[in-house]
């Protein structure tokens, strides 16, 4: 392992705060990471996991620990005719192995491409873009208990996924540090394309393979996402809100061309963008954090913001959101202070 003190964490997070962590270490296998939490660098002290800190948002300097993964393992460990058993170490970058997939012909997590993170995070935050999400690919999490160092294999149902949440952002939280995950993939050729316009974007890029749904999705997230080696961000900074369909109703009467994603009979979902755009606040500045004004559901580091400009942005955006349409927006980004 590697320890560092009093560290920049500019390179640890994609929104480019730059503030410190008193240590910083990085664990290179789950033996590495026991001694770690069984010796007095870790003990007694706050700890937090971060991979590639695409998800969050620094707010102050961090009193404490960082711990970073660089278990970096790809391996097969198990497979059917009809399936394959990948095992991943927590420190991958969850668009490699993505790639690793893609050449390989195991289908599944071709829809995820380009989302930023390590694998690790990529768990946590149950990732999802153009109608697939992390948790129908994840056969199984394991983890070390922080306290005791003892292993912990986390099954689907045990990771209580749903919406960009799981037990690792609640429960769990600050109490295991993931270290691999197995995901199950498809041998035999299958695509997920139901999501809006996406089988024709596909369609116009030529036949259907895993490359050319990878390439799609890539071209549609460059065009939409600001880069974050040249604008910090952190993707969508809100969750898409739930309303009850009898909320809905009321909305669609008065906004007739709404969008809306389906849930069940109880609920639909309602793009943030949207709602924060017909609030008024897509382009909006204050001070060094922005409402990109391509893309109303990311905000932006315009260069040296601090954490709190940022928070006062999104809760500007939230009192606005909430006037116009009673809807609250509920941060997908996690505050870190
Ligand atoms: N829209 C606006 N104004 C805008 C942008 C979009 O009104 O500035 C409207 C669009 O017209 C569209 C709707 O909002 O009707 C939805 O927009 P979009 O298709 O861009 O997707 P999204 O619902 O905003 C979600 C995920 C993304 C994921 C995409 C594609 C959340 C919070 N976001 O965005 O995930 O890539 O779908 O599947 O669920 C992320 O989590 O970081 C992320 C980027």
């Amino acid at each position: 392992m590697i320890l560092k003190q009093n560290i920049s964490l500019l390179p640890y997070n994609t929104f480019g705060i730059d503030v410190k962590a008193d240590y910083l270490l990085e664990f290179f296998s789950v033996e590495d990471l026991q001694q770690s939490l069984a010796s007095d660098i870790v003990n007694g002290k706050r700890i937090l996991a971060v991979g590639c800190g695409s998800n969050l948002l620094f707010v102050s300097d961090f009193k404490g620990i960082i711990l970073h993964s660089k278990i970096n393992f790809i391996t097969v460990v198990d497979q059917s005719d009809e399936f394959v058993f990948l095992e991943v170490g927590s420190g991958v970058v969850w668009d490699d192995f993505v790639q690793f997939c893609v050449d390989n012909n195991y289908y599944g997590a071709e829809n995820l491409s380009l989302i930023p993170g390590q694998t690790g995070a990529a768990t946590v935050q149950n990732i999802g873009a153009y109608g697939v999400e992390i948790q129908s690919l994840v056969e199984m999490v394991k983890a070390l208990e922080v306290v005791s160092g003892v292993p912990r294999c986390f099954t689907n149902s045990e990771c209580r996924y749903d919406y960009r949440n799981s037990i690792f952002k609640n429960e769990a939280k600050d109490k295991f540090i993931i270290t691999s995950t197995v995901f199950k993939l498809s041998k035999i050729e299958n695509y997920s394309l139901d999501y809006q316009q996406f089988k024709s974007e596909v369609e116009k890029r030529g036949t259907l393979s895993l490359q050319n749904v990878r390439n799609t999705i890539i071209e549609i997230r460059q065009q939409k996402l600001p880069d974050t080696t040249i604008l910090g961000n952190a993707g969508s900074f809100f969750k898409n809100p739930y309303c009850s369909r009898s909320q809905f109703e009321v909305l669609k009467r008065q906004y007739a061309k709404i969008p809306f994603y389906p849930v069940d009979n109880e609920f639909v979902k309602l793009p943030a963008a949207w709602l924060i755009e017909q609030s008024g606040c897509k382009g909006m500045i204050l001070g060094n954090a922005q409402v990109y004004d391509k893309q109303a559901l990311v905000i932006i580091n315009r260069g040296n913001a601090k954490g709190n400009e940022v928070v006062a942005l999104a809760q500007f955006v939230q009192r606005a959101v909430f006037e116009k349409f009673a809807i609250r927006l509920e941060p997908e980004v996690n505050y870190i202070a």
